[in-house]
């Protein structure tokens, strides 16, 4: 068991790969965090955890024996505790805290699903323990249970809670955390994911400052401008150094992630549903259920973390054949073309990318219903004949012919105010009644939360998807959510409708992937405005941004990698100059980068020359080669600097790794230097051969590879172009 009870202090500990993480049930019944970081010994259980006497509810002294306000609490909900509160919610009385004490707490092995969400698993029971502390409010009934899975070998607790209404009145739920967790811990730094369209989950680092810091969506989906993710890190940590902590949400809607440092200098870590503009009416006998929250503990910097985070998510939380399955190599029409394309035009795009090496053919936005531009037909999920005659049955099975899957776009959460749907059913869209309905890239936001509007899209798309021999899916999803309000619920459940839209959503990919479990489903967001851990529990692979240049994706995809793995990130060639920024880099540099994640090409290859058709296909050709690496191994960001980022990826049994460099603007007269390797077998010998250009090959041990470094060539600190890239392979002799 990875879960211990000592009886005489009341305290359970889970033991999660190098980690612990030790909680208590003090004298007066209140539950307390006594530890989150490294192991610590069951034997010591009773030292780690004192027994603790609550003396004074409103205690404002860090006295030994506790008052609420000072304590450091795994369930706080005001009640004489002034800080963030992780459960609000508005009793028949008006009462807005809760008394929590325990009642009970049941430790089992295996790990329980969660019912309509998504969630990490385990696929056999010994893969962890959860631990579930039942605690109650006597004056209302309500009943919270807050379960703690220990995953054995990741430092990984993941946490998720259920409240249930065991009184007899209803209660509003005014917000619910999945996590929240006190730690007294030597100055932090919090490190957060923002950004906006074509600039995704840039990396953020500043002190924790005294007070509350929140990063929050309210834009209806994670959102292109904060990911459902936090972390604090001790001051100095880096990439190999030091304590961090993150907590991921697996949750696409309105989110809440939270810093608090109080007056006693504790960390209060949060995480959850954001709780502004949600109040959750809980009827006698109904449960609600939160997301999941997965805490990751590294001690070994922001490396760990990534590495952590990374094996779980790909393992454990991407299901389906496409979990362990490398991706086809794809290309994409929508840079090629945009919405100006023929049968006859991707044909020969397919019969090109054929020769290339190609093996799926994705036809993006386009091709249904009166869509011309983006200004009409979302919600018209029928081929438009005129410019695909034979319909999509036709152009698959061409494509197929040719030796490719087919792959196709949808968008279904939407509607076009010009399109049959809208007109036939105007009042199916999220809307406030009487109020002028607010466009965004021309559309509204279907009204999904109702059963009737949920079926008749997915009755189209899965007619479509029957239609046609169909292996792929881009599920894209192009505005944000402003208009909380479905006219098909009662006033006292509108601040429901948010959460109910992420449920229904869910439930649509779930259909799907029931329907055609072989299908390969990549998740968008108007580039990558839904990149979560709730998405890819039915999408292994999302589209990571619409900025495909080469240079701003160094920042895109490592802010994405800090937490998601990178057989996650979709990554493709585009043409230069870029389409998003204007910018020119060499083809080399656009294959190192985007070959580091699910890989493609977005552009029409039909006008390539014999030099780059050439080049195109021995990019391709050699991203299957390393593909295993980049799917399996385990991620270094060795440097990333002003000159220069450098990424390795070494397989889990070290025989193989692949270290790619990507030089900035060149700059002149740099003194040059090594770059140390990380993760390799020391005392193995490894070739090591240069990828791009002569191919020279060396060979040098592990050790010194990590310790003396391999100098690269061409120097990145003394480069004659801008944005070089160099790519090294590794192999074990
Ligand atoms: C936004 C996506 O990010 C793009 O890749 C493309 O699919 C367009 N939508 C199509 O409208």
């Amino acid at each position: 068991m990875s879960i211990t009870y000592d009886s005489t202090c009341r305290a359970f500990a889970l033991h999660a790969g190098n980690c612990s993480y030790v909680l208590q049930v003090s004298g007066s019944g209140h539950l307390l965090t006594c530890h989150w970081g490294a192991s610590v010994a069951d034997a010591d259980l009773s030292f780690v955890a004192p027994v603790r006497m609550k003396t004074n509810a409103l205690a404002d002294e860090p006295t030994p024996a506790f008052g609420l306000d000072t304590a450091l609490q795994e369930a706080p909900a005001g009640n004489g505790d002034f800080r963030l509160p992780a459960y609000r919610v508005e009793l028949a009385n008006g009462a807005q805290d809760l008394d929590l004490r325990y009642v009970r707490h049941d430790i089992a092995t295996g790990k329980p699903s969660l019912r309509s969400l998504p969630a990490t698993y385990v696929e056999d029971a010994a893969e962890a323990d959860t631990l579930t502390i039942v605690l109650r409010d006597a004056l209302s009934g309500l009943e919270i249970q807050q379960r703690y899975t220990a995953f054995r070998n990741f430092p990984v607790i993941a946490r998720s809670v259920s409240v249930v209404n065991a009184g007899s009145v209803p209660v509003a739920l005014l917000g619910v955390a999945s996590a929240s967790v006190d730690l007294i811990l030597p100055p932090q730094h919090v490190l957060s994911l923002d950004g906006a369209w074509g600039r995704e989950r840039e990396r953020h680092r500043t002190p924790v400052r005294h007070g509350v810091t929140l990063i929050q969506s309210r834009r209806g989906e994670s959102s292109h401008h904060h990911n459902p993710f936090l972390a604090v890190c001790d001051a100095a940590a880096d990439e190999a150094f030091g304590e961090v902590r993150g907590l991921s949400l697996v949750y696409s809607g309105n989110h809440q992630m939270a810093v608090e440092y109080d007056a006693f200098e504790v960390v209060r870590l949060q995480a959850g549903i954001l709780p502004e503009g949600f109040r959750w009416l809980l009827e006698p006998g109904e449960r609600f259920d939160t997301p999941e929250c997965v805490l990751v503990y590294s001690s070994t910097g922001w490396g760990g973390l990534s590495r952590a985070y990374h094996e779980l998510y790909r393992t454990r939380l991407v299901r389906g054949p496409w979990r362990d399955r490398l991706r086809p190599v794809l290309i994409n029409n929508w840079e090629g073309t945009y919405f100006d394309f023929t049968s006859e035009r991707l044909l020969a795009m397919a019969r090109e990318a054929k020769e290339l090496g190609v093996e799926l053919f994705v036809l993006d936005d386009g091709w249904f219903g009166a869509r011309a531009s983006d200004n009409a037909a979302l919600g018209d999920w029928v081929v438009n004949e005129q410019k695909l005659p034979g319909g999509l049955a036709r152009l698959a099975e061409e494509i197929n012919r040719l030796g490719m899957t087919f792959g196709l776009w949808f968008e279904p959460e939407m509607v076009s105010p010009n399109s049959d749907l809208y007109r036939a059913h105007p009042d199916w869209c999220l809307h406030v009644p009487g109020r002028p309905r607010q466009l965004l890239r021309n559309q509204l936001v279907l009204d999904i939360t109702r059963p009737e509007v949920r079926a008749h899209v997915m009755d189209q798309i899965i007619s479509v998807l029957r239609s046609a021999p169909i292996g792929y899916v881009k599920w894209d999803m192009n505005r944000l959510l402003d208009a909380y309000f479905s006219p098909a619920l009662p006033a006292a459940r509108q601040a429901e409708v948010m959460h109910r839209y992420v449920l229904a959503m869910y439930a649509m990919h779930q259909q799907v992937l029931d329907a055609f479990p072989d299908l390969l489903l990549e998740g968008c967001s108007g580039g990558g405005a839904r990149f979560d851990p709730g998405m890819l529990f039915y999408a292994p692979q999302i589209w990571t941004s619409d900025d495909s240049d080469a240079i701003a994706r160094l920042e895109i995809q490592a802010g994405t990698n800090l937490v998601y793995p990178l057989s996650a990130m979709s990554a493709h060639v585009s043409v230069v100059p870029n389409h998003q920024l204007g910018r020119t880099t060499p083809l080399a540099t656009r294959f190192a980068v985007a070959g580091t994640g699910s890989f493609g090409l977005e552009l029409d290859p039909t006008g390539f020359s014999s030099e780059e058709r050439a080049a195109v296909a021995a990019g391709i050709a050699e991203h299957k080669r390393l593909q295993p690496i980049f799917h399996h191994g385990d991620l270094y960001r060795l440097r990333d600097d002003e000159k220069c980022v450098a990424w390795q990826v070494v397989l889990r049994d070290r025989s193989r790794a692949v270290l790619t460099c990507v030089g900035r603007l060149a700059q002149t007269n740099q003194r040059p230097g090594p770059i140390r390797l990380a993760g390799l077998d020391p005392s193995a010998r490894y070739a090591v051969r240069e990828l791009f250009g002569d191919e020279r090959s060396t060979v040098a041990s592990g050790l010194t590879l990590m310790s003396a470094g391999l100098w690269p060539v061409p120097d990145f600190q003394w480069t004659t172009a801008d944005f070089l890239a160099k790519r090294w392979l590794l192999e074990r002799q």
